[in-house]
C-alpha cells in the first residue's frame, strides 16, 4: 500500500457537487509560485490569479493595463506551486471583449502556456458569444457580473452595484446567459446580499461573492487585502486575517538594524 495520502484535484465538477450538498467554496487569488504552494497546502478549493495582479503586483491604479503575456507569466507560475486547487486564470482587458476569435485566441493561450484549468471573463450579453466560443473549444469558463473593475471607465466609481431594480435584473439575466452557456461557476463582485442569495438560489450554477453576502455558494478575497499587506484598501466585504504590512516592516527593520549594528551575520552564520 502507498504511504502516499492520494490528492483529489479539485474540479468544475467538484464545485458543482459542494453546492449541490450546501458546501461553501473558499476560493483567494494567489499570484506567484511560493504563495500558491501555501495557499494551496492550506486546502484551497479554489485559487485565482487574478488580473487584480496589475494593482498588488504591478501598482498600477487599475486592472486595466496588464497584458495577456503578463497573465500568462503570474499563471505559469502559481500552477507550478498547484497539486490540489482548481486555477482559474483572469482574461485581461482587450483580450476578448473586441471579438470572440480573438477571445478563443487569447483564452487557447492561456491554457496552453499556463496549464490552468479554466479563465475568467467579466460580463454578461455583451461578451456572451466570447463566452460560448471559448467553451467551445473545451476551456471552462467562469464568469464574473457586478462590479466588473475592467469597466471602472464606465462606472466611474468602485461603489455597490445592481441597488436599483433595472441593473438588478439584468444582472439576474446575464447569471441566467451565462448558466445556459455552460459556465462552471460566476464570481458576484459588491452587490446587495439579498442580490447574491436570489441569483444563487435561482441557479444551479455555484455562485462566489466577494461583498455579495453570505447567502452565495462561496467567497473569494484578493490575498493581499485579507493578509493585511495592502493597508489602504478598506471595503465593508474585506476580512483581515493578518497585518502583514507590520510584521514585514517589523522583520525588515530588525534586519537592517543588525547589519548596521554588525550584530549579523554572527560566528555561527558564516563560513
Ligand atoms: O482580479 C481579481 O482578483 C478578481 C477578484 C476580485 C474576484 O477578479
Amino acid at each position: 500500500m502507498s504511504v502516499h495520502k492520494e490528492i483529489r484535484k479539485v474540479t468544475t465538477h467538484v464545485l458543482l457537487e459542494m453546492k449541490l450538498r450546501g458546501e461553501k467554496i473558499s476560493m483567494l487569488t494567489a499570484y506567484d509560485f511560493s504563495m500558491a504552494r501555501l495557499v494551496d497546502e492550506a486546502r484551497m478549493d479554489v485559487i485565482l490569479v487574478g488580473d487584480s495582479a496589475s494593482n498588488v503586483m504591478a501598482g498600477n491604479e487599475t486592472t486595466l493595463p496588464i497584458t495577456l503575456d503578463q497573465m500568462i507569466y503570474h499563471g505559469k507560475s502559481v500552477v507550478k506551486g498547484v497539486k490540489r486547487a482548481l486555477v482559474v486564470v483572469d482574461m485581461p482587458f482587450g483580450t476578448y471583449q473586441g471579438n470572440s476569435k480573438e477571445a478563443v485566441q487569447s483564452a487557447i493561450r492561456i491554457m496552453k502556456e499556463t496549464h490552468a484549468d479554466a479563465v475568467k471573463l467579466e460580463g454578461g450579453k455583451e461578451i456572451i458569444e466570447s463566452v460560448n466560443r471559448i467553451i467551445s473549444a473545451g476551456i471552462p469558463v467562469m464568469g464574473h457580473l457586478g462590479l466588473m473593475p475592467q469597466s471602472i471607465h464606465k462606472y466611474g466609481t468602485y461603489v455597490v452595484r445592481a441597488k436599483e431594480d433595472e441593473e438588478a435584473k439584468k444582472l439576474i439575466s446575464d447569471a441566467k446567459l451565462l448558466e445556459e452557456a455552460g459556465c462552471f461557476a460566476i464570481v458576484l463582485e459588491k452587490i446587495p446580499a439579498s442580490l447574491g442569495e436570489k441569483v444563487s438560489s435561482e441557479l444551479k450554477t455555484p455562485i462566489i461573492g466577494i461583498g455579495a453576502g453570505g447567502g452565495v455558494d462561496g467567497q473569494v478575497l484578493v490575498i493581499h487585502d485579507m493578509l493585511g499587506i495592502t493597508q489602504e484598501f478598506s471595503p465593508r466585504f474585506l476580512r483581515r486575517y493578518h497585518n502583514l504590512a507590520a510584521e514585514i516592516k517589523g522583520a525588515v527593520g530588525a534586519y537592517i538594524e543588525d547589519v548596521k549594528s554588525k550584530d549579523f551575520p554572527n560566528d555561527k552564520e558564516q563560513y
